[in-house]
């Protein structure tokens, strides 16, 4: 796996603190809220990519808190996403008057989480925001408000933490740009 790594962005040590720094600022702006409510804050994650980052982001807050998790395909060509996107897995869980915050491995042309972001919306939460581990400078990019974003990335295809080529890639505890003759 390794040797397919062009260069490495973010290293596993820079994300275990980058994912700490978040856990305490999400455990500080929802302490009020948690309290008055009662009940904690559901930590969503949408599969495959994200569930690395939510696994470790999760056990950086200290409130209580629920995990669930989502699955989704996105219709289209297949290359870049069309932002037309199918359910393939809902919640398991009710998320009308609760505190809720997706999580996310990248965000790219935002379309995925742009539809994503509606549909949950219309169940009603108290509060939605999201949690974005890398956000990618490109071009075209809808207009998500993050409210929190790990890394800023360039604009190459890169792996790791979650991300993958074709499925592989994912354990590798830090994140690199792919080399363009692997795909
Ligand atoms: P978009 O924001 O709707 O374009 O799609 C975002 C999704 O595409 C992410 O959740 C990833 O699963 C995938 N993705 C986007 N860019 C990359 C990349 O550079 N490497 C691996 N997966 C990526
Ligand atoms: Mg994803």
């Amino acid at each position: 796996m390794h040797e397919d790594i062009q260069e490495v962005l973010f290293s596993e040590e820079e994300i275990a603190a980058r994912v700490a720094e978040i856990g305490a600022q999400i455990t500080n702006d929802y302490a009020d809220a948690v309290a008055q409510d009662g009940r904690g804050v559901i930590l969503i994650s949408v599969l495959r990519g994200a569930a690395i980052f939510m696994a470790d982001l999760a056990r950086q807050i200290e409130l209580p808190l629920e995990m669930d998790y989502m699955a989704v395909s996105s219709y289209g060509n297949g290359a870049k996403s069309s932002g037309v996107v199918r359910i393939l897995k809902d919640l398991s869980s009710e998320i009308e008057g609760r505190h809720v915050i997706v999580a996310e491995d990248i965000l790219d042309s935002g379309l995925t989480l742009k539809y994503l972001m509606k549909n949950l919306a219309s169940r009603k939460p108290a509060s939605i925001e999201v949690a974005t581990l890398l956000r990618k400078k490109t071009l075209q990019q809808a207009k998500i408000d993050c409210r929190y974003i790990g890394f800023e990335c360039p604009d190459q295809f890169i792996v790791g933490y979650g991300l993958d080529f074709a499925e592989r890639y994912r354990n590798l505890p830090y994140i690199g740009i792919l080399k363009p003759e692997v795909y």
